[in-house]
């Protein structure tokens, strides 16, 4: 059976337009323009049990909108999907005790309360018997580090600790599918990290299925092998990390500096990833590039040279344009 199963699974939030102002509040008596977004569109996903897959994409792509219709929150406009079997919507007691949502900008831990009071109740509400809560707990708070600190009020603790409380509270009862949404978000390196190698750690043991969405690409290079790239609302990638890496592995990216303003049509050099007058990033054929780092040389007021490979970031920020050359 796979853990987590869609089909054309579209969602289309429908809000009304308002006008600022006074003009706007009267007018909103009587005529109340609508706005479709297409937020999900026909997205097919297949994942197997234990897998750890990272779900990408720029902002507003539709990642949250789909982890909160595989957990059930949200109810999707057209298709379906399926979790360990269960449809999401119908929030199944039995699938809701296996499964978990972490939403990094959102707090689900009661705010005045010292997280372990909160792990207290999410015990009762989860039914996992004494001794396995016992053991869970402490071994949770060995793994993050986190040792009195879950006896402090929420309120007071740093953005990671409340992180890594989070996390606690999300996987005490050991779920088996696990939806991360930006659980590193905005949390200094070192907290970073130390949820990673967390993450990687709770995956081995449990062998759960975990759908992970970041910003930090670190993240998914370090834990995933294998993406998911989403685009308004649509799959635009769906394999290995590998394989992306390997469609790329023949492109150099050349950034020349220059000594004076250089206004230049660059598609004799290569494709153009970012220029300004003082500087040009170039992505250019690996074979060509001496030729092409001689022409730049000769032609224009080079001040300085580099040639890197290109980075798994370049190339998924290509994909969200649509335009994989
Ligand atoms: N409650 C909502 N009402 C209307 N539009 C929404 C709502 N939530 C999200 N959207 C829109 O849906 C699209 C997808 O949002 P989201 O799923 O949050 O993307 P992501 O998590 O990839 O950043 C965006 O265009 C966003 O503005
Ligand atoms: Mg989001």
């Amino acid at each position: 059976m796979l853990a987590v199963e869609t089909h054309d699974l579209c969602k289309t939030y429908v809000s009304v337009k308002k006008e600022p102002g006074i003009k706007g509040a009267l007018k909103g008596l009587f005529t109340r323009a609508k706005v479709e977004t297409q937020a999900v569109q026909s997205v097919n996903l297949s994942i197997e049990q234990g897998e750890l897959v990272g779900f990408l994409g720029p902002n507003g792509a539709g990642k949250t909108t789909t982890l909160k219709m595989l957990s059930g929150i949200l109810h999707p406009t057209s298709g379906e999907a399926k979790v360990l079997g269960f449809t999401p919507k119908d929030r199944n007691p039995q699938m809701l005790r296996q499964m978990s949502l972490v939403m990094g900008n959102k707090n689900q831990l009661w705010w005045d309360l010292p997280a372990a009071d909160s792990f207290a109740v999410l015990k009762e509400l989860y039914e996992v018997d004494d001794a396995r809560y016992k053991k869970r707990l402490a071994q949770l708070i060995e793994v993050l580090d986190l040792g009195d600190k879950v006896n402090t009020q929420v309120r007071k603790m740093s953005l990671g600790e409340r992180m890594k409380c989070e996390l606690v509270a999300a996987l005490l009862h050991a779920p088996k599918v696990v939806y991360l949404d930006e659980p590193t978000i905005g949390l200094d390196v070192v907290s970073q990290k130390r949820i990673r190698d967390f993450l990687r750690e709770l995956h081995q043991e449990d062998g759960s299925t975990i759908l992970l969405t970041s910003h930090y690409m670190q993240d998914v290079e370090e834990l995933c092998d294998r993406v998911i790239i989403i685009d308004q609302g649509k799959k635009v990638f769906d394999g290995r990390l590998q394989t992306l890496k390997d469609d790329y592995s023949d492109s150099r990216r050349l950034t020349l500096s220059f000594s004076e303003s250089v206004d230049q049509d660059w598609s004799a050099y290569g494709r153009v990833v970012e220029s300004s007058p003082e500087q040009v990033v170039l992505e250019i054929p690996r074979q060509d590039a001496a030729q092409i780092v001689g022409k730049a040389l000769q032609e224009l007021p080079v001040a300085d040279v580099s040639i890197q490979d290109i980075d798994v970031e370049d190339v998924v920020r290509r994909l969200f344009s649509g335009s994989k050359e």
